[in-house]
């Protein structure tokens, strides 16, 4: 019976670039034409909001520091662990996810991922200084992924799957931001990957094309498309999410390899909580599901509601569930958990231990 460690990280793009640029998303939101004008003043910000601005430089170093930390801890006990292969649940932000086809979950059955990260950041410097060009080629298990598939369909959970990009041309960015971020010292990535997109932005993945689009869109409704520019259908509900988990977790199990299941991905996000104006993220929300992680009991996330998500702006925490039905039972170790304001998301660092 196959062993099976749990990890999630997040695959915060800014983390890609130097600190002082980690807050120009939420720069760049406040000048939305739907932020309302008193809120684009720092001074009707939240307090503690106030407080992390004005510390905004120290603050940033220290986001950094503690990504770096958690995640070489990530490193060593995945390390340690020597795994075969590697899943992970990782968001699609229209990527390959477009108008063609939007499955709910789609895993890739490649045997490699050429990978270009930093051309998801390219108005800023990465901090490792290579080239965006530069192409990544990351191991992929792909047989193994296609016999994992398999079996996963057998036993009456539908999946897509495929052999190639639909559309990105390289290995989409929470899985190719989650490969630079564990090899920080870029000694290389050794670990065969099964990347498995999940449809997080369900009604907006397309409206907002992936995240903020629709901020900066000035055009009247009367110019805008019914399809494109309206939202569509739901993404996976959480119980699906969990129960695909579940499934895997099942397969997984019944083989001889040694895996680690992986969740890419930070928890709520600015520019998705519209309560908050796209100015800051959903706390009270996050800090719910992190003290359920704490005591062991993510098996109520497949309680939650798409609409609870999509209020608090938690899509990407989809991956979390996801990971939660493969290790349904087992308490986590927190490694860190951040909390912030102005830094767009939280993120929670975490194994599941066998
Ligand atoms: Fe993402």
């Amino acid at each position: 019976m196959a062993e099976i460690l749990g990890v999630g990280i997040t695959h915060y793009p800014p983390l890609l670039g130097y600190p002082k640029t980690y807050a120009n998303l939420l720069r760049g939101i406040s000048h939305s034409h739907l932020v309302p004008e008193d809120m684009r003043k720092p001074e009707n910000w939240p307090k503690g909001m106030q407080e992390e601005w004005e510390d905004e430089a120290a603050q940033a170093e220290m986001h950094q520091l503690r990504h770096k930390t958690a995640l070489k801890e990530v490193r060593k006990v995945i390390d340690d662990f020597a795994p075969d292969a590697i899943l992970m649940f990782g968001d699609d932000q229209y990527e390959n996810f477009k108008e063609d086809i939007i499955p709910p979950f789609n895993m890739y059955c490649m045997d490699e991922f050429p990978a270009r990260p930093f051309t998801f950041i390219n108005s800023v410097d990465n901090i490792w200084g290579v080239d965006p060009g530069h192409t990544f080629n990351v191991p992929g298990a792909g047989k193994l992924a296609r016999e994992l598939a398999n079996e996963v369909i057998s036993r009456h959970y539908p999946i897509a799957y495929s052999y190639k990009y639909a559309n990105h041309p390289t290995l989409s960015h929470a899985f190719s931001n989650a490969m630079v971020f564990l090899d920080w010292e870029q000694e290389g990535w050794p670990y065969p990957i099964i990347p498995v997109s999940v449809n997080c932005y369900g009604k907006g993945v397309v409206s907002t094309r992936g995240g903020a689009a629709h901020l900066f869109d000035k055009r009247p409704d009367s110019e805008k498309d019914d399809y494109l520019d309206r939202p569509g259908p739901a993404g996976p509900t959480p119980r699906s999410c969990f129960q695909l988990g579940e499934t895997i977790g099942e397969v997984l199990r019944d083989r001889p390899e040694r895996f680690v299941v992986m969740a890419s991905s930070g928890w709520s996000h600015a520019f998705l909580t519209e309560k908050n104006h796209w100015l800051y993220p959903d706390r009270d929300f996050d800090r719910a599901r992190f003290e359920e992680l704490n005591a062991g009991n993510q098996r109520l996330w497949p309680e939650l509601e798409n609409d609870a998500i999509d209020d608090a702006g938690c899509q990407e925490f989809k991956n979390w569930i996801c990971l939660s039905g493969v290790v349904p039972d087992t308490k986590a170790d927190i490694i860190d958990y951040l909390e912030t304001w102005i830094f767009n998301s939280q993120k929670c660092f975490a194994v599941f231990r066998p």
